[in-house]
């Protein structure tokens, strides 16, 4: 095995041991398996959620918001299961256990913080507005997918953080892209670093595969759909400044991913993307809740 083919397995491995350290919350297991077992029913589910009064509290407020727009008030735990249904509750409960579990970190980080998670809610937002408008189903998955699509930057910056910073500062100074600053750095990017991650996590496959593919949509077999629709998603949120650093030479759009795409009879293209970059805002605006819910802690 070369050098590098040894760093990397190096760091996959040390990615692996991270992933085992920093298990999901109990809450989150539970109601995980209450979903997946056929016979649970709406009130095994509303009884899981409600023993943990600070998770309950969350989702009412999300529930509430304007990020699903009811026009009555959701006031228990048991409507919002009725009210939103299992597959849509199982999303959100786990966006805002990822939104708690990954909120610290040391004060020179916080503004690069609170940049990767406006991305991050954005593209979130942009990809379950995109999965709607091209009719797939179950668009709360494509916010999942779209809310963890970088969730390797994450890890990096927060266990390496010098290396983070030294692979910032080369895009830089050299004028390459991140990732191969990254890959230059890390011997691998933050694709690669966030995929690995979810797959020792034992995240739903396509969830995996989105975050692994992101920015090479074609390479994906599992679920080409959601991965394409993230990739969308991700070039979206930086052309209108919803990015993590700002640097406009960073993404390129996969225009081949738009192919299997459709809309009103017509085939999407990257034109009629960028257009829908007013009704994309309305949606990022009203997923705004997720901002508020990380910002409490
Ligand atoms: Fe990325
Ligand atoms: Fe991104």
């Amino acid at each position: 095995m070369d050098y590098l083919q040894n760093r990397k397995e190096n760091l996959r491995k040390q990615v692996e041991d991270i992933a085992e350290l920093s298990a999901l919350p109990a809450t989150v297991v539970q109601v995980m398996d209450v979903i997946n077992n056929p016979k649970s029913s709406a009130a095994d589910l509303a009884s899981v959620i409600s023993a943990d009064p600070a998770l309950a509290a969350k989702i009412l407020q999300v529930a509430n918001s304007a990020f699903y727009g009811f026009p009555r008030k959701i006031a228990t735990v048991s409507l919002a299961v009725v009210v939103l249904g299992f597959d849509a509750l199982k999303d959100l409960v786990f966006s805002i256990s990822l939104l708690q579990m990954f909120s610290g970190g040391r004060a020179e980080q916080q503004s690069l913080r609170k940049q990767f998670w406006q991305h991050s809610i954005s593209c979130g937002a942009s990809a379950r507005f995109l999965a709607k408008k091209l009719g797939r189903r179950l668009p709360g998955e494509s916010f999942v997918a779209g809310l963890l699509h970088d969730i390797g930057k994450l890890i990096m910056s927060q266990y390496w953080w010098e290396d983070f910073k030294r692979s910032l500062e080369l895009a830089e100074r050299e004028d390459i892209t991140f990732r191969e600053a990254e890959e230059m750095t890390f011997g691998a990017n933050h694709a690669e670093v966030g995929g690995w991650f979810a797959e020792s996590w034992n995240l739903p496959a396509q969830l995996a595969e989105t975050i692994y593919y992101h920015h090479t949509p074609l390479m994906a077999r599992t679920d080409a759909q959601l991965v394409s629709l993230v990739h969308m998603a991700n070039i979206l949120c930086h052309q209108m400044g919803f990015d993590a650093n700002g640097r406009p030479r960073e993404l390129v759009l996969e225009k081949k991913a738009l192919e299997p795409f459709s809309l009103n009879g017509r085939r999407m293209s990257e034109d009629c993307l960028l257009g829908m970059q007013e009704q994309v805002h309305i949606q990022v605006q009203k997923a705004t809740v997720f901002n508020h819910i990380l910002n409490a802690g």
